[in-house]
């Protein structure tokens, strides 16, 4: 069989691995697997490797971040054009199947292609972990990691100069790392998307913090809902997704934590740093599982699926349902932490 692989939306720690997992194991079902470069525009563009992928171009993916076959966020189903040249190249090319590795809209590009009788099978990644059917996707502990890093950091010099420090981290509709960085971090106040700005009970939870300690730290997720942000003149991505980075949450947050308590308030943001280096050993561990199990779905002619972690098995799920809806966090679960920074 012949399958093309590619990487589309924001890269993350665990793709390469994720490549790696499958190309390795789909060797041993006799695939040839060719690289398309730059996600979904690849496939518009024809941007398809002419030799087939092999162990010694593989073996040293494992501790390496980003995306060996590059990324691109296109959306061929925007463009009947685009959609016109994927279908033409799928053939073109001889692809009996595609493996795709994404999140949300790639995932979503790779579920419509397959209702158009396409043979498709999905990855999830995404550091944002907010794919509906997986309890995981990788690049998520790899980027929280970094972000429980520069907690560490800034909470030292929050502390020399008895200053507060906002950091914020990514997370677009979902506030899994900010959730998470802040649990690890032991942050004084977590401010996710799914839970409305309180700017008093943050500024009274940022002085308590502060009297008792002399400093305090806020993690916020970058999605969080500002007041009086007019989103009209907003850049929009090919998905139609405002890029939030530059909203400045943290810069905001700051500003009015300085305004309110009079404490002296800085903010830092983690940014693309996130999405770099080594993947973390589960996302390594669970890229891998993922692509072997792609591979699987595809020698047994299973498409239309995307392979996912539950309760620490792999298996393979509709993508349909997977891209659905997004998994955000749960307020009874925000609820339930609140104890850790309420004091
Ligand atoms: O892929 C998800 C994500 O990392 C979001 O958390 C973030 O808002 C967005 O990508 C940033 O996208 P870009 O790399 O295109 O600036």
């Amino acid at each position: 069989m012949k399958i093309g692989i590619l990487t589309g939306g924001g890269d993350c720690p665990g793709l390469n691995p994720a490549i790696r997992g499958f190309v390795l194991r789909g060797l041993d079902y006799g695939f040839k697997v060719h690289g398309i470069r730059y996600g979904w525009k690849g496939l518009v563009q024809g941007i398809i490797d002419d030799a087939p992928l092999t162990v010694a171009g593989v073996e040293e993916l494992i501790r390496q971040g980003g995306t060996d076959l590059r990324s691109s966020r296109t959306n061929p189903y925007k463009d009947p054009a685009q959609l016109q040249a994927v279908k033409d190249n799928f053939k073109k090319f001889g692809l009996d199947a595609i493996a795709a590795l994404g999140g949300e809209d790639t995932l979503g590009v790779a579920s419509k292609l397959f209702k158009d009788g396409f043979s498709t099978v999905g990855i999830p990644k995404t550091m944002d972990n907010d794919l509906s059917e997986t309890d995981y996707t990788f690049g998520f502990d790899s980027a929280v990691q970094v972000n429980v890093d520069a907690a560490d950091r800034l909470r030292d010099t929050a502390r020399s100069h008895s200053r507060a420090i906002v950091l914020e981290v990514m997370g677009r509709h979902a506030g899994w790392v900010a959730l998470h960085t802040g649990i690890s971090a032991g942050a004084d106040y977590i401010l996710l998307p799914e839970v409305p700005l309180d700017v008093d009970a943050m500024c009274a939870q940022v002085k308590k913090a502060h009297d008792r300690k002399g400093y305090a730290l806020v993690v916020a997720s970058e999605g969080v809902d500002l007041p009086d942000l007019d989103e009209s003149e907003k850049k929009l991505d090919a998905f139609g997704h405002v890029i939030l980075g530059e909203r400045n949450v943290g810069e905001w947050l700051a500003k009015e934590i300085e305004k309110r308590t009079g404490l002296e308030t800085r903010s830092a943001v983690t940014g693309h740093i996130q999405r770099g280096g080594a993947p973390s050993a589960f996302d390594r561990v669970l890229a891998t599982r993922l692509g072997i199990r792609a591979a699987q779905c595809v020698h047994e002619r299973d498409f239309g699926k995307m392979v996912a972690t539950r309760g620490g098995d792999i298996v393979a799920v509709d993508i349909d349902k997977a891209v659905g809806t997004l998994r955000t966090v749960p307020i009874e679960l925000y609820n339930s932490i609140v104890t850790l920074f309420n004091k």
